[in-house]
């Protein structure tokens, strides 16, 4: 299951006044099905902003967002709530729920849903593909940071999401275990189609996406594919 993404002119304020500030200046963005794509660009460029958007976490101020056939920036909030199981999202803090164990933090997304498979197997399964089989009934505390975003990405996957969105995946991450996570997500992405966009600050993390999509303040300022970098580019990675 995969779909592509398309956002035409949106844009987002926060706050008004003194205080105003955009976060979002116009952006226009086709992501095609299938396809992963890096989210780049300082702290405060908006790239968790556009995310959220899309995730129809956050709402637009204007503009349209399209996933697949579908206008989030159109949705009624039954609409959304549909739109929002379809999505899979991973954060830098992995946002684990500590009194649970792995297996029952990967099953959470899909408990208030009724769901055509055994909720616990799958989990089980898709804890297995992420390295973690055996660990089902660790709680977050007892688990690494790698190995809780494992479970993080395992969660993500419970709704068979069309879209995967992940939030400085590796953000908390030492580099080797940000590498490991990173490989994770392209095998999974490969393996189960999904699109992926990753909002990231780490130059390998963003060079294993095809594409590299820069922000600052707001406007897209540079799109380029990997292998078109050039250097001296002021695209807000760290080496
Ligand atoms: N809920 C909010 N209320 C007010 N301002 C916000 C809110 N969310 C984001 N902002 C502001 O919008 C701008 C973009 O924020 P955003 O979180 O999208 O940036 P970012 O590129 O993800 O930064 P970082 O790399 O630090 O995660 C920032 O100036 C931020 O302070
Ligand atoms: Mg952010």
């Amino acid at each position: 299951m995969t779909v592509s993404v398309r956002l035409d002119e949106v844009h987002k304020v926060f706050g008004r006044g003194e205080g105003r500030i955009v976060a979002c200046d116009g952006v226009d963005l086709v992501v095609p099905a299938g396809a992963s794509v890096a989210l780049t660009g300082a702290s405060g460029s908006g790239k968790s902003t556009l995310l959220h958007m899309i995730g129809a976490v956050e709402a637009a101020d204007s503009g349209r967002i399209l996933v697949g056939e579908d206008e989030v920036t159109a949705m009624n909030r039954r609409e959304l709530a549909r739109h929002r199981r379809g999505v899979g999202f991973v954060f830098q803090r992995f946002h684990l729920l500590s009194a649970l164990t792995a297996l029952d933090n990967v099953i959470a997304p899909v408990l208030p849903r009724k769901v055509p498979f055994d909720r616990a197997e799958r989990a089980a399964e898709l804890l297995a593909a992420v390295g973690l089989g055996g660990r089902e009934r660790a709680l977050p505390s007892q688990l690494s940071g790698g190995q809780q975003q494992r479970v993080a990405i395992a969660r993500a996957l419970i709704g068979s999401p069309r879209l995967l969105l992940a939030d400085e995946p590796t953000g908390a991450l030492d580099s080797a275990t940000g590498t490991q996570i990173t490989d994770l997500l392209h095998a999974l992405a490969g393996e189960h189609g999904f699109t992926m966009i990753v909002a990231t600050h780490e130059r390998s993390v963003a060079d294993r996406c095809g594409r590299i999509v820069a922000l600052s303040d707001g406007r897209i300022v540079n799109d380029s594919w990997t292998n078109e970098r050039t250097n001296g580019r002021t695209d807000g990675l760290n080496d």
